[in-house]
C-alpha cells in the first residue's frame, strides 16, 4: 500500500528573529493552503516553536524539533526534552542530523534520542547518510551501521512513529542532489534492513525520506523514479513558494 508522503522543512538555524520566523510560517501555511495528499511538517529553531504553534492551528501543518535531549528533566544545561517540545506543539523531532553528528553526536546518542522521542509520543525522524560514495560500496555498510544503531530497541509496535531520512552529506547544501537512481537504491537498501529486523509488515510502516539539495526542480523525479516517501528539505524550505511546490510534487507522485 502506498504511504502518504511526508515532507519536512528543516529551517536549520534560520531565520534570524522571532518576527521573521512568524512571517515565514504564515507564508508557508498560505502557500500550502490548498495542498492535499501529503503530510507536511516544519522544523524551526526550537526557540520559535511556542510562538509558531498558534499559526498552524486548524491547519494540516505540523511542527517538528530539529534536535532533542533524551532525559525529561534535570541538570542538563542547554538541553530541551521531549515533554517540553510536546508542550509547545512539536509532533515530530529530527534526531541524528549530520550537522549534529559533526558536532560530536554518536550513534548511541542518536538511538537514545530516537527512543525517548517515540516513548514520549512524538515521531522520530532519524537521519542517516554517508559522507562520500566509493566504488566498493562501503557507503552501504556505513549507512547500515547508522540505521541499525538508530533503531536498536525500537519495537515493531512503535514503527508507526519512526521515519528514516536518508541524507548523504555530500548532497547537503551543495546543489548536487543524489540521482533518483541513487536515492532509490538506498531506499530499497534501508527497507531491506528494516525488513530483516521487523519483517515486511513492520518495515512497511516506516516512511523513508530523501534529503540533500531537494528543489522544486528535482523533487518530481526524485519522488517518481527515486520512489522515496517524501523529503527533508533544508535551503529550499526557507522559500515558501518553492517549499509548497516540493510538497505538491510529493503529493502528486
Ligand atoms: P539542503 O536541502 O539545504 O541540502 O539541506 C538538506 C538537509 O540537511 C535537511 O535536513
Amino acid at each position: 500500500m502506498k504511504k502518504t508522503p511526508l515532507v519536512v522543512a528543516n529551517w536549520k538555524m534560520h531565520p534570524g528573529s522571532s518576527s521573521a520566523a512568524k512571517s515565514l510560517m504564515r507564508e508557508t501555511a498560505k502557500a500550502l493552503a490548498r495542498t492535499r495528499g501529503v503530510d507536511v511538517a516544519v522544523a524551526p529553531p526550537s526557540v520559535f516553536l511556542g510562538e509558531l504553534q498558534p499559526l498552524i492551528a486548524g491547519k494540516k501543518l505540523r511542527l517538528a524539533a530539529q534536535n532533542v535531549f533524551y532525559e525529561k528533566l534535570g541538570a542538563y544545561t542547554g538541553e530541551v526534552s521531549v515533554p517540553m517540545l510536546k508542550s509547545v506543539g512539536a509532533a515530530l523531532a529530527i534526531v541524528g542530523h549530520s550537522e549534529r553528528r559533526a558536532l560530536g553526536e554518536t550513534d548511541e546518542l542518536v538511538n537514545k534520542k530516537a527512543r525517548a522521542v517515540i516513548a514520549g509520543g512524538l515521531a522520530a525522524i532519524a537521519c542517516v547518510g554517508e559522507s562520500k560514495r566509493d566504488a566498493r560500496g562501503d557507503y552501504l555498510s556505513f549507512v547500515e551501521k547508522q540505521l541499525r544503531a538508530a533503531c536498536a530497541g525500537v519495537s515493531a509496535q512503535a514503527l508507526g512513529k519512526l521515519v528514516i531520512a536518508y541524507e548523504p552529506i555530500w548532497a547537503i547544501g551543495t546543489g548536487t542532489n543524489a540521482t533518483p537512481h541513487d536515492a532509490h537504491e538506498m531506499k530499497l537498501f534501508i527497507q531491506r534492513i528494516l525488513t530483516d529486523t521487523y519483517g515486511r509488515a513492520g518495515a512497511a510502516k516506516v516512511r523513508i525520506l530523501y534529503g540533500g539539495s531537494v528543489t522544486a526542480k528535482n523533487a518530481g523525479e526524485l519522488m517518481q523514479d527515486g520512489a522515496v516517501d517524501g523529503f527533508l528539505v533544508g535551503g529550499a524550505s526557507l522559500r515558501a513558494a518553492e517549499f509548497a511546490s516540493i510538497c505538491r510534487s510529493a503529493a502528486s507522485s
